[in-house]
This record gives C-alpha cells, sequence and structure tokens, in this order.
C-alpha cells in the first residue's frame, strides 16, 4: 500500500497520548510519521516489488512464540528471572555460515548456564540474530579520501564495500535478508530442541579456543558439576526423557525494527487472537536515534503485539521513559517492555537512579537490561573502533550497584559478541592489547566481545545475582 492510501484510511482517534496528533494504528501508519535513519530508495517500484514479496512470504516466527517470551520476560519484569541477550552488532550476508550460528549458539548456551548454575536463576536466552542487519548511522554520507557515498546502513540496505554501486541501497537486499534469516531461525531450532542443547551436552558447548582461557577452564570445573547433578537427578528419575527441560530450551529471536518497509512486510494478524505481530522476531527493540514518542519506529511499534525493548542512553529523562511506556504499554503489561540503558561506564550512577526511581513510583512493569557496549565505544591509538573490557565491567557493576540501592531487579543484559576468537574488544583475561586488535578484526559495525571474553562477563555477572538473591533473601522480598 502507498502512503497515499494509508492517508486516506487513517482513522483519527483520541488514542495517542502527548499531544500527538492521533490516528488509528495500522501496519503502515507509521507512514505518516517522521522516519529518521531510513534509505532513500531512488527505484520506487523497485521498493513495493520486494515488499509485496515479502508481504506473501510465511512469517519467521509465530504469534504464540512471541506470547511466550512476553510471558518469560514478565517474571523477568517481576524480579523471578533474568534476560540474557546478545549477538552480533550486525549480522552479514558474507558471514552467513552453520558454524557461525553454531558457535554464537554454544557461547549463549554456556553463558546461559554459568547463570543458571551460579545464580540459582531461570535465564531467558535471546539472541541478536535471524533479522539483525539494519544499522543507525550518525551521519547520511561517509567521506574517504573526497569522495562521498552514502554510509553504509547494514547489509539488508547496501554494501559495506566503498564503492557508489555497493552504497546504493537495494531493495533486493531485504528479501536476501529474510532467506538468511529464515535459514537461521531453521538452525537455531534444530539446534535449541534436536538434542543440541540437552544439558548432559554442556562440556561439547566450550569452543577449543575458550577451553584454553581461565573462563574456558572455569567452566569445565562448572560443566563437572553440573553433570554429578545430572547423575544424582537421573537417579531420582529426573532424566531429559522424563524431563523435556534438560532436552532441550527455549531461544528467541530479536533485532532493532529500524527498516520499517521489511518489518511491515512480515508483520500479520495471527488467527488466535486477532492481534497484530511483526512475524519478523519474537522481540523488536527500538534505537536510541529512532526512539523519538512521536517518530515513525515508535508509531510501527506500538501496534504489535511482541514484547519490545527500546534503548535508553545518557541524555533520556524519566519524563521521556515514561511517555514512551504511555504509547508503547498503555495497559501496563509486564514483559511488554525492556528498558535497555546504555549510558556509558561513567553515566551510569548518575543517570540511572532517577529513572528507577521515577518508573517505580509509577508503579510502571519494565524488565531493566544493561547494554554495556554502545556507551563504551572509543577509538584506539592506531584508529579502530574498540571497547575496554573494563569499562564494559564497570558498566553492568554500576547498573547492579544502582538496582541493589534502589531495591529494583537488574533483570538482564545486551551484548554485541560472537563465538569466534575475534579481537575487536581490549582487555579481559586474555588480555587483548591495542597493537593486538589488527590479528582478527573483523566486525562490519562495532566491535564485538569473543567467545573467552564474554564467557568471563557471565562467570562475574553470576556472581552479582547472587549477591542480589542473597540481599533480597535476608530481606524477605522480592525486588519491585
Ligand atoms: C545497537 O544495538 O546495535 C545499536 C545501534 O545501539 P544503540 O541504538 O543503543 O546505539
Ligand atoms: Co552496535
Amino acid at each position: 500500500m502507498s502512503a497515499n492510501q494509508a492517508t486516506a484510511q487513517r482513522k483519527p482517534t483520541d488514542g495517542r497520548p502527548g499531544g500527538v496528533a492521533a490516528f488509528a494504528w495500522s501496519p503502515d501508519s507509521w507512514r505518516n510519521f517522521p522516519a529518521r535513519q531510513m534509505p532513500v530508495y531512488e527505484d520506487r517500484a523497485a521498493l513495493e516489488a520486494a515488499e509485496a514479496r515479502l508481504r506473501r512470504y510465511p512469517p519467521l516466527v509465530f504469534a504464540g512464540e512471541a506470547r511466550r517470551l512476553k510471558a518469560a520476560l514478565g517474571r523477568v519484569a517481576e524480579g523471578h528471572a533474568f534476560l540474557l541477550q546478545g549477538g552480533d552488532c550486525a549480522e552479514s550476508f558474507a558471514d552467513f555460515t552453520a558454524n557461525n550460528i553454531r558457535d554464537m549458539f554454544r557461547v549463549l548456551l554456556q553463558m546461559a548456564v554459568v547463570l543458571t548454575f551460579g545464580a540459582g536463576m531461570p535465564v531467558v536466552k535471546v539472541g541478536r540474530i535471524a533479522g539483525q542487519f539494519a544499522k543507525p548511522r550518525s551521519s547520511d554520507t561517509e567521506v574517504i579520501d573526497g569522495v562521498e557515498l552514502p554510509s553504509y546502513r547494514g547489509d539488508n540496505v547496501n554494501g559495506f564495500e566503498f564503492t557508489p554501486e555497493a552504497r546504493r541501497p537495494d531493495p533486493e537486499r531485504m528479501v536476501q535478508a529474510y532467506n538468511q534469516s529464515a535459514a537461521t531461525l531453521n538452525l537455531l531450532r534444530a539446534f535449541a530442541q534436536g538434542g543440541y542443547a540437552d544439558l548432559h551436552e554442556v562440556h561439547r558447548w566450550n569452543l577449543d579456543f575458550v577451553s584454553s582461557s581461565p573462563a574456558g577452564t572455569r567452566y569445565e570445573d562448572l560443566a563437572g558439576r553440573l553433570d554429578e547433578t545430572l547423575t544424582f537427578m537421573a537417579a531420582c528419575g529426573l532424566t531429559s526423557a522424563t524431563t523435556p527441560q534438560i532436552a532441550e530450551t527455549d531461544f528467541f529471536t530479536s533485532h532493532e525494527a529500524l527498516l520499517l518497509p521489511y518489518e511491515q512486510a512480515l508483520t500479520r494478524v495471527d488467527s488466535t487472537s486477532g492481534d497484530w505481530y511483526d512475524c519478523s522476531a519474537h522481540m523488536l527493540w527500538i534505537g536510541e536515534r529512532t526512539r523519538q514518542a512521536d517518530g515513525a519506529h515508535v508509531e510501527f511499534l506500538r501496534g504489535v503485539k511482541n514484547p519490545l525493548g527500546f534503548k535508553a542512553g545518557p541524555d533520556i529523562s524519566p519524563d521521556d521513559v515514561l511517555r514512551l511506556l504511555d504509547v508503547l504499554n498503555p495497559r501496563n503489561e509486564a514483559g511488554r517492555i525492556t528498558v535497555i540503558t546504555r549510558m556509558g561506564a561513567d553515566a551510569v550512577a548518575d543517570k540511572l537512579p532517577p529513572l528507577l526511581r521515577a518508573i517505580r513510583r509509577e508503579g510502571r512493569k519494565v524488565v531493566w537490561s544493561c547494554d554495556p557496549m554502545h556507551g563504551n565505544t572509543v577509538k584506539a591509538a592506531n584508529g579502530l573502533k574498540t571497547r575496554h573490557f573494563d569499562a564494559i565491567l564497570r558498566e553492568v557493576r554500576a547498573f547492579f550497584a544502582a538496582h541493589r540501592a534502589e531495591g529494583t531487579h537488574p533483570g538482564g543484559v545486551h551484548f554485541e559478541m560472537t563465538g569466534q576468537e575475534v579481537t575487536e574488544c581490549v582487555g579481559g583475561a586474555v588480555d587483548i592489547t591495542v597493537d593486538g586488535l589488527t590479528a582478527r578484526y573483523e566486525t562490519q559495525c562495532d566491535p564485538r566481545l569473543n567467545a573467552s571474553q564474554v564467557l568471563e562477563l557471565a562467570f562475574l555477572l553470576a556472581e552479582g545475582l547472587k549477591t542480589e538473591r542473597g540481599a533480597r533473601d535476608r530481606n524477605g522480598s522480592p525486588a519491585k
């Protein structure tokens, strides 16, 4: 449907708070709102053809799965579980291999085991995967040696190579991204349900290069203890055959809902509930640059029933958060909204507590998640974009400390990571140096933690969660 048709069909309502011109929601109502970060497609006919094709293609996820994730996140909001969300900054067409998908899945499983076993809390696993292609950019164009071209916006928009041909937005790329997402999901579903995620396989998840790192050794030790527990449970009659939770796991997908023509094309009515779901992923989030309450991205997402997230950087005010919650979660459902804070290590102590207090005062139900990556990106002396392991850890620690002080639940974490042995973030026990960054610097976008670094973080996180649980048990009340 074109923007003009959409305009003709809009019906004014008074449902939209905040003095914004209010219209009935439809999958294309976002077209009436200012949309930031959107590519300019020269060939309108090609864009409409790609959209039409995607509208006919099968959904990638089912509404019932998204509802299950929302219920699980509701338990996180209430303080009874923990959210682990992670994956590539941007998936790419070039790195699309079974091994990459498997290794990402393995590391996420390892982290989940460390957190579940170490902290005694159920872990909700959500990948930045099977759809995480579109990237917001700080500038529309990039200049190299006096040549100006459109910025790279992710493989579902244009190519990374610095040539006019590659950088021209091509709508066919949305179809390729859909196909890659479908194949990725297919493999993830097989891993999650087909025996690979069985807790008896816990030793096999340790990647070769990780096993020689300090975190890998610690993991082996934990896996040994888990084996003993499983043997004990089997003696009590609890085996993979009798207890499906031992043999399989729930694994959900998510990405930034940035490229709205793609998201709209995959938005469908659920025949069970009659509600709209964006069937491109279980969970969608709104990025720091597109979270304007009167913008197109918020307009689009308010109408789909998936669990949602939005990023909250150092400039967000308590009122901004409340306004977004008014628009996106007017019924205050637990599990609907995850606020993903990404303040920067030095800003958390100042910026986070006022948000926690305002949301608690207003009785709003949210999952608080910590993205310690995007507020801690720096340029190394050799010009490469990097992040210091110490800054990442400091942001996570400050997040936990703020929640402890306010009596709220530090609900989750959001990492940019990979199962590969890349050298993109400096530090950690494997001690990647600035000089060492060039050895395997492969990201097309932001620097990711490698598997050893992120596993090390999982152990440190488990300790933080254990402390939280201890404090809670002593106080006798669940976190609010
Ligand atoms: C991201 O998560 O990749 C991202 C771009 O983050 P933010 O919107 O927080 O900058
Ligand atoms: Co990023």
